[in-house]
């Protein structure tokens, strides 16, 4: 029979241990995303894993899941409110149900180029989207690029015209449901994973995407043509829970604030050669002619697409609207 000291001491003993034990568990933060590792995203989170696990030894372990292998976009928003994936990288194009100021970035021919969408992001009003989501336990992280998005088909789209009837996957917003109705097309949402087989078997004939994503799926096997129309964007939102982020031991948060801005500094860079590379692969994989508008074609597609922007002004915010804008414009 111990005496009540001994006891004591061997409770501490034991639980001091325990607590050790514990405390040497590393924070496990899953990051889920559907593209490849080749592309501007999958690059940026393998840089953040890799920051992470080389500044926070022993403390944090970064699980990237790319390709859609853990979750779908249909499903990665769910898991991380629940707690299952701690961060994903969603397209701006996805958030219609959580903040309508969002839709902004899917507005047809709003940014002239990835310079002016950066400067925008940059700016009061775009760092202040980022945490347009609070309310709902979303918070923004960070905007990660991929780029400006051209179209495809299996006919030649030229003019608006070209694309009357035809079917178009879009991702799931409301603005970019309009964009294809504007030109006559029928939009129909559909998660990234199923693109290629709905070129493939003809469900949609036509889609929108970077030469990152277009090419890194393979869709130059199923559409004939692109069209190279930069007229909208496709980026991220850097997104994970205020609760998760929030509850971190404050000195790991501070790290990964750092590392964060780091891995967003790498993927920014990145994406654009991604993009230019991508495209030659294309051209390369001679499967697909690139189609290059004059500037008087180009105004068309703007003519048509444009008037979307008074649908959502009120819902966006004109103001909102008139800073992104500004962004065109060198300052
Ligand atoms: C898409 O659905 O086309 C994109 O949002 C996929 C992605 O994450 O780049």
């Amino acid at each position: 029979m111990l005496k009540p000291i001994w006891k004591a001491l061997a409770c501490t003993l034991v639980f001091g241990a325990l607590g050790t034990a514990m405390a040497a568990e590393p924070i496990v933060i899953k990051f889920s995303h559907v593209v490849g590792e080749q592309t501007p995203k999958g690059q940026g989170a393998l840089m953040f894993k890799q920051l992470a696990e080389e500044r926070l030894p022993g403390k944090v372990k970064v699980e990237v899941y790319p390709n859609s292998t853990l979750y779908g976009d249909d499903k990665e928003m769910e898991a991380l409110l629940l707690g299952d994936v701690q961060i994903i990288a969603r397209s701006l194009a996805k958030f219609d149900q959580y903040t309508k100021s969002v839709q902004l970035f899917d507005l047809p021919f709003l940014f002239d180029d990835i310079a002016a969408v950066d400067r925008f992001q940059q700016s009061p009003a775009g760092q202040k989207l980022l945490k347009s989501m609070e309310s709902k336990n979303v918070t923004g992280l960070a905007y990660w690029h991929n780029g400006m998005k051209q179209l495809s088909a299996d006919k030649p789209l030229r003019k608006p015209e070209d694309a009357l009837d035809l079917a178009f996957r879009i991702q799931t917003s409301t603005v970019l449901e309009e964009q294809f109705k504007a030109v006559g097309a029928k939009p129909k949402p559909m998660i990234f994973s199923v693109v290629y087989q709905g070129l493939r078997t003809g469900l949609v004939n036509g889609t929108e995407n970077t030469y990152s994503n277009f090419y890194n799926q393979k869709l130059h096997e199923v559409q004939k043509y692109v069209t190279e129309t930069n007229h909208g964007i496709l980026d991220y939102m850097l997104i994970t829970t205020s609760d998760f982020w929030n509850g971190l031991p404050p000195d790991i948060r501070t790290e990964l604030d750092k590392i964060v801005v780091e891995s967003t500094a790498h993927a920014n860079k990145e994406a654009e050669r991604f993009n230019q590379q991508d495209k030659q692969h294309v051209l390369d994989a001679k499967t697909t002619e690139i189609i290059a508008l004059t500037p008087e074609e180009r105004s068309a597609w703007r003519d048509k697409m444009k008037p979307v922007w008074a649908k959502f002004e009120k819902e966006i915010g004109p103001d909102l609207i008139q800073a992104a804008q500004a962004a065109n414009q060198v300052q």
